[in-house]
């Protein structure tokens, strides 16, 4: 029997996370979101990192979909028009989330947090080189996802597509190994029976059903 909710469950009345930009609707839906890593350059030429979750891809285009409007990542993409967007296995999670502490203006974000830069090849970016495969990207769009939201979509072209090779080889490590792609599962909540405690986890994908040759 399928449970059916229109409006913020009773049992998650004291879960109020829209100050942090969600709705309840995060929580009891938990929708897999793939993480990765959007790199900039600032305007004082440090670069710039931003953990990015909600994130979707349509061959040549990517859309980040709820940038923040008053964080650096937004500042950088208006100032240079341009991206990358690095992909991370589970082994550098922890680093990629130390991005959020080192976020001063003056931080070299990257280096700070224990990786290391590398030039984007085709845009005017810093690349994460630890991450296994990186979009580099020029901005096509911004759209306010609601009127007066300070959350906005982004539509890029992809113009460049940068895979270490050991990731090119299914038979290998392939793209979907043991630790990457991950995804953010979001605080699944059962909202029958929520005891006020919720946990954020990062998922790593698994090929499941092979759906034959074409
Ligand atoms: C798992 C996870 C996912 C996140 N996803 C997003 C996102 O999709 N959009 C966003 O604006 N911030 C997101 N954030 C928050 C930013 O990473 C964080 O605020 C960051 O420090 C902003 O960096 P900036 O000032 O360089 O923009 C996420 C944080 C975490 C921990």
């Amino acid at each position: 029997m399928k449970k059916e909710y229109s409006e913020h469950p009773a049992a998650m009345a004291e879960f109020n996370m829209e100050m942090f930009g969600f709705s309840w609707i995060d929580f009891v839906t938990a929708i897999p979101s793939p993480l990765l890593v959007a790199t900039n350059y600032k305007t004082n030429g440090k670069p710039n990192a931003c953990l990015q979750s909600w994130a979707c891809f349509n061959g040549k285009h990517a859309i980040l979909s709820s940038v923040n409007t008053n964080g650096h990542l937004y500042q950088a993409i208006h100032e240079t028009g341009v991206t990358a967007l690095n992909f991370p296995s589970a082994e550098i999670y922890d680093k990629c989330a130390a991005t959020i502490e080192n976020n001063e203006y003056d931080d070299d974000e990257i280096t700070q947090s224990g990786l290391t830069v590398e030039p984007a090849t085709l845009v005017s970016a810093p690349r994460i080189k630890e991450c296994f495969m990186c979009l580099e990207c020029r901005l096509l769009w911004e759209k306010p996802i609601v009127e007066g939201d300070n959350h906005v979509l982004m539509c890029f072209e992809i113009v460049n597509v940068a895979v270490e090779e050991e990731n090119l080889d299914e038979n290998g490590k392939g793209r979907y190994g043991e630790s990457g792609f991950i995804f953010n599962l979001h605080h699944p909540i059962n909202p029958e029976s929520f005891t006020g405690k919720a946990h954020d986890y990062v998922a790593v994908v698994q090929k499941h059903i092979d759906t034959g040759e074409y």
